[in-house]
């Protein structure tokens, strides 16, 4: 093993693997490992990033979720009501027979917006989160 490397173990929905294995395919990863780097690395860039936001600022938070995850369409009721000095609307679609795509548009503190972004991040069903905040 080279130095300064960790190897780490993780688990993955066997879906999601091979959604995974695709791209790493189209792109011409020559690994997985290479494509999970990226993947990270854009992760924590995102996340600086919008830590970085401070002031009023307008945005969109758009997330893939799974609307048969137990619980869930009632937690994202709840967290969308607890922000909505923040949400100024969503829009729902039903995207096919299990998924949905909700796009949140936000308007208020950077601080509120990044907060209202990750709680809806880490809740399990959750595939997909992107939030843009316009400059
Ligand atoms: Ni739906």
């Amino acid at each position: 093993m080279r130095t300064g490397v960790e190897r780490i173990s993780v688990s993955l929905p066997k879906g999601l693997l091979k959604e995974l294995d695709e791209v790493v395919k189209q792109v011409g990863y020559g690994s997985r490992s290479k494509a999970i780097h990226d993947a990270i690395r854009s992760l924590i860039t995102e996340h600086r990033w919008l830590k970085e936001a401070k002031g009023r600022r307008v945005g969109a938070v758009i997330m893939i979720y799974n609307h048969s995850q137990r619980g869930l369409a009632s937690r994202l009721i709840d967290i969308q009501h607890h922000f909505e000095d923040v949400i100024c609307s969503t829009v729902h679609v039903h995207l096919d027979e299990e998924n949905c795509m909700e796009i949140v548009a936000v308007r208020g503190e950077a601080e509120r917006i990044r907060s209202l972004a990750e709680e809806l991040r880490v809740l399990r069903g959750v595939k997909q989160l992107k939030v843009t905040i316009a400059e």
